[in-house]
């Protein structure tokens, strides 16, 4: 057999051990022990982790790397995060939105994220966001699939031509429908928007994912309507509540009848860790809310879950890295996911969750799927999140398209000298 890439003795995400995977023309071929093979490539993995690629379900690309334009955001809340993009906004071009898009998409695929679902702000009648991620789009398809999501950031009805710019978005490319309920003016109008979107994707037999709820009011309870549209307009599966931060501050009589209902209805839940344990609870004197919505409860119920990033160096969120370890971190911490289960989990929310929600063809690693995967300086899931390990090796297609050497480091002290690698702290037991 003659293979374009083949690495040998990798861990597996479930645990299998000492496993090659052979490529070929783009694809996996096979992934079993002691594969014989003519390989073009042949990596060594030494037992390490390779992971199928991170997946970000929930980011803004039209807005990163902008931190400081035209000011900082400083008292760091969602509000002035908000007024601040609005004065931005008119000072948009496209190639400055280009430029700092394709940056983010460097830093991203050298940390194995191959596939991320930005949003893109439509409340701007000359749709510069729109023009610029579109050809983005168009020019990272070798190395990194772009999903869009046409998202009414100043709110669909509260906007006077946001609904009309959205179906515009739409028109010109864009494949997902946002919007953003809790922002309207009213309850009501944000359920109007909720059907209203709803409707617009079943139309256009589109996918849905709204910013839901990201708010510590108890009463935003947009993602009821939300489930309930879903199942209505038979868009299970296909629809996502991103944030869903009220969920957290809820009557935990009213969750214990809302989430079955979410489940039923096959929609997704997108938190976004990192952002939000930054902007909710800010209301709060002491005890200070988390804000975080349920994660476990939801896994409990069967509802898949991601962890988006949001935001790397924008008007919301000053820090930032492109980094998907970091942000499972951080989600496994605030959703304190400390059993060995609920930490494997946590790495998938960045991994095969989000790739589910994604609706991503051909992910993972079986015979078939598209040669994409990562390896990383880690042992297993878990080191990796602890470790927010380095990345050794990108490839994509079958092709590395990013590299680099192991973090060690030569310490040489009174009779040890030696060399520590980080990744070798595994488990005494
Ligand atoms: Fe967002």
């Amino acid at each position: 057999m003659t293979v374009d890439l083949l690495v040998t003795n990798a861990t597996l995400p479930d645990g299998r051990a000492g496993v090659d995977i052979a490529c070929r023309d783009g694809r996996i071929l096979a992934v079993e022990p002691g594969i014989a093979a003519e390989a073009g490539r042949v990596i060594d993995a030494a037992g390490r982790l390779v992971s199928p690629p991170f997946v970000d379900s929930h980011f803004h690309l039209d807005a990163t790397l902008s931190l400081g334009l035209p000011r900082m955001n400083e008292s760091g809340t969602l509000l002035e995060g908000i007024a601040l993009w609005g004065e931005l906004k008119p000072l948009l071009t496209v190639e400055a939105v280009m430029e700092r898009a394709l940056r983010y998409c460097d830093l991203a695929v050298s940390q194995g994220l191959l596939a991320i679902r930005s949003h893109v702000d439509v409340c701007d009648d000359r749709l510069t966001g729109v023009e610029a991620l579109l050809e983005v789009k168009k020019r990272v398809a070798p190395y990194l699939d772009l999903q869009l999501v046409a998202f009414p950031q100043d709110g669909l009805y509260r906007s006077p031509t946001a609904e009309a710019n959205l179906l515009r978005a739409l028109d010109m490319g864009v494949e997902v429908v946002g919007g953003i309920p809790h922002f309207e003016r009213t309850m009501a109008d944000g359920a109007r928007s909720v059907r209203a979107l709803c409707e617009i994707a079943a139309a256009r037999g589109l996918r849905v994912d709204l910013h839901c709820d990201e708010s510590d009011d108890p009463l935003s309870r947009h993602i009821e309507t939300l489930a309930f549209e879903t199942q209505r307009l038979g868009l299970q599966g296909r629809v996502a509540g991103s944030h869903l931060t009220s969920m957290h501050s809820m009557d935990n009589y009213y969750v214990s009848k809302l989430l079955p209902l979410i489940a039923e209805a096959g929609v997704h839940a997108i938190a976004n860790p990192l952002i939000n344990i930054t902007l909710q609870g800010r209301h709060d004197s002491y005890p200070k809310r988390r804000g975080q919505t349920r994660v476990p409860e939801m896994r409990a119920q069967g509802i898949t879950v991601a962890f988006g990033h949001d935001c790397v160096m924008d008007p919301w969120y000053s820090m930032g890295s492109g980094d998907m370890l970091e942000v499972a971190s951080m989600g496994l911490h605030v959703a304190q996911m400390m059993s060995r289960g609920a930490m494997r989990d946590a790495f998938a929310c960045v991994t095969t969750h989000p790739a589910t929600i994604l609706g991503l063809e051909g992910y993972g690693l079986a015979p078939g799927c598209n040669a994409d995967f990562v390896l990383l300086q880690a042992a297993d899931p878990i080191e990796a999140i602890r470790l927010r390990a380095r990345r050794l090796a990108v490839v994509r297609r079958g092709r590395v398209i990013a590299e680099s050497d192991p973090v060690l480091t030569r310490l040489d002290l009174p009779d040890r000298p030696s060399t520590l690698d980080p990744a070798d702290y595994a488990p005494a037991g």
